[in-house]
Order: C-alpha cells, then sequence, then structure tokens
C-alpha cells in the first residue's frame, strides 16, 4: 500500500447474523471520518465475482442499527473454493483498487479471506455468526441476539410442556458447535442438553431416557431436553422417549428463526467496537487480520493465527446446567 489506506470493500458472508447492520454501519461511519471511500459488494463473494457494487456513503448505512439481516446481503459462495474463482475475485479486488477488503461472516467467510490475501488483497475480518464457532474469539457478532430468541422460544415451550406434563424436545443450530444450546439450555432451565461436544455415548437416547425416567423419580412432571444441530435426531429421540417411557413427547425444531430479529444491545456493542477496530487497524497498516474479542478488550489477531487458533471445550455450563436442573 503506498501512502494511508483510501479505499476498502465491505461484504457480509456466509449465514446471516443479528447485528451484521450494525457493524456495515460501524465500518462505513468509521471509514468516511478517516476520508476513506467505501464499496459495499452485494452478496457477499457472489456479489464480488460479479461486480455487484455500491458506494457506500454516511445515508447508506441510516436506519439500519436495528434492523435483524445484513443490507448487503450475503449467500455462500461455491465457487470461491475454487482456485479459478480464487484468483478472478483477487482481479477484481485489484481492479476495484482496493486498500482492503473487510469481511463480515464466520469461519467460512475468513477462509475465502485468508486465500484472498495469499494473492496479495489486504484483508480483514470481523467475527459475524450467530454459531459462536471461532475459537480465536470470545465473542461473534449474533451470538446474544441468537440466544435469546432461543430461550424466549424455550420459555414458551415450557408453558405447554408444564401444561400437558410432556417431555420436549428443542433443537436449536449451531452448525458443529454447541454453545448456543448450552447457553440456551443454561438460560432456559433444560433438564439435559446434547452437544456434539460431548461425544455420541453421551448423547445416548439411552441416557437421556434414563434420566427422564430418574427425574419422574424426583418429582419432574415435565421435561425439556436441548439438543444442537450438530447432535440432531430430535424428533426421532422424542417418540423413543415417548415409546419407552410412556410420557408424551414432542420435538420444536427452532430453524431459521433463530437468525432474524433486532439485535440486542450486546451485539450493537460488539459490532460498533468492531466495525471501528477494523477500520482503525487498516488506516495503521494492519493488514491480513482479524477483529476479536478476547480478555475483555478487542483487537486485531493474524488471520492465519486466527483460523488456526484452538479453543478446548471446557464442561463447566454443562456440569452447571445438569447440577441445577435436579
Ligand atoms: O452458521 C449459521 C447457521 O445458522 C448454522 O447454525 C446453521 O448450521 C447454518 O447456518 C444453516 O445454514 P443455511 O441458512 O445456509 O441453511
Amino acid at each position: 500500500m503506498s501512502g494511508k489506506p483510501k479505499k476498502m470493500g465491505l461484504l457480509t458472508s456466509g449465514g446471516d447474523a443479528p447485528g451484521m447492520n450494525a457493524a456495515i454501519r460501524a465500518v462505513v461511519r468509521t471509514a468516511l471520518n478517516y476520508g476513506m471511500k467505501v464499496t459495499g459488494i452485494m452478496r457477499g463473494y457472489d456479489g464480488l465475482l460479479s461486480g455487484d457494487i455500491i458506494d457506500m456513503h454516511a445515508r447508506s448505512v441510516s436506519d439500519i442499527i436495528h434492523k435483524g439481516g445484513t443490507i448487503l446481503r450475503t449467500a455462500r459462495c461455491p465457487e470461491m473454493m475454487t482456485e479459478a474463482g480464487l484468483e478472478k475475485a483477487a482481479g477484481i479486488c485489484r481492479v476495484l483498487s482496493l486498500d482492503a477488503l473487510v469481511v463480515i461472516g464466520g469461519d467460512g467467510s475468513f477462509h475465502g479471506a485468508l486465500e484472498l490475501s495469499r494473492r496479495g488483497i489486504n484483508v480483514m475480518g470481523i467475527p459475524g455468526t450467530i454459531d459462536l464457532d471461532l475459537s480465536c474469539t470470545d465473542y461473534t457478532i449474533g451470538f446474544d441476539t441468537a440466544i435469546n430468541t432461543a430461550m424466549d422460544a424455550i420459555n414458551k415451550i415450557r408453558d405447554t410442556s408444564g401444561s400437558h406434563e410432556r417431555c420436549s424436545v428443542v433443537e436449536v443450530m449451531g452448525r458443529h458447535a454447541g454453545y448456543i444450546a448450552l447457553w440456551s439450555s443454561l438460560t432456559g432451565g433444560a433438564e439435559e442438553v446434547l452437544i456434539p461436544e460431548n461425544g455420541a455415548a453421551h448423547n445416548s437416547k439411552e441416557r437421556v431416557i434414563g434420566q427422564i425416567i430418574e427425574n419422574r423419580a424426583l418429582g419432574k412432571k415435565h421435561n425439556l431436553i436441548v439438543v444442537a444441530e450438530g447432535v440432531g435426531g430430535s424428533e426421532a429421540l422424542a417418540k423413543e422417549i415417548e415409546k419407552v417411557t410412556g410420557i408424551e413427547s414432542r420435538a420444536t425444531i427452532l430453524g431459521h428463526l433463530q437468525r432474524g430479529g433486532s439485535p440486542t444491545a450486546l451485539d450493537r456493542m460488539h459490532a460498533a467496537y468492531m466495525g471501528y477496530k477494523a477500520v482503525e487497524s487498516i488506516q495503521n497498516d494492519e493488514v491480513n487480520r482479524v477483529i476479536v474479542f478476547r480478555n475483555g478488550r478487542h483487537e486485531s489477531m493474524d488471520i492465519t493465527e486466527a483460523l488456526n487458533s484452538d479453543r478446548p471445550y471446557d464442561n463447566t455450563m454443562y456440569d452447571i446446567i445438569k447440577m441445577l436442573a435436579r
């Protein structure tokens, strides 16, 4: 980069997450404050490859801080998994004279950015996914709104589950990770939670049914079982519980409603800090990095290091859920 960076591209990619709009607003307004131009790229890497771009100014991001989804739209882009797609995307960034490309998204989106950085494009990642499944950061934009949505749904299911004295199985999102399941179970007061991190034996129908029978002996009239989508099989589990215990059981898959809604204050706060920090880092000539939240601070981390970081699974939350469910 010769001189101060003047122009950046901005895209949202992968599954949308509440708070992405607040992050877009923060990036655009901070960039304008530094005198940078912002090119908005529609529908993630798809829009980059097809040249679907817009100029962004202060008023482009008015009245979006409270809105779910992303005004830039988003997509999953298989072409970015190919050599030809990556070369083409890097070439378009050069034609657009982007001094940096800001990517708001999750793991797959960051891998796309990493590949672009290997082809000479300066990239900056902002973690946006409801799954909280990026090991490099303690927070990803969208997680708090998603767990509040899941908790709210669990509250409602609890009402009907209690009235009918049923067992309710609730399946939540999270891809291969159990964070949404754990947090919504703790805050929703679930009796049991099945997450990929605990392994197949622990998640077996036999063990869960044994727990429900034990709960009946403890005087519990109904049960709430949360299942992470990475474990799946909630319909089959509900059927088996009913067959073995005689307790009426129902499964509810929460699905995509967990991805929508007005972002919570926590999501908006992280979006503002991360968006601001991303642009500030670019201004300080930091490139090929990701903004992370670690030890209570927002900071930037090398993108290769970020994608190679490891966060060992800690069973404490599961143990607390189980202890409080007795
Ligand atoms: O990554 C967010 C997420 O909602 C995951 O929890 C889920 O596995 C996936 O996206 C669903 O993706 P899609 O909306 O493409 O079906």
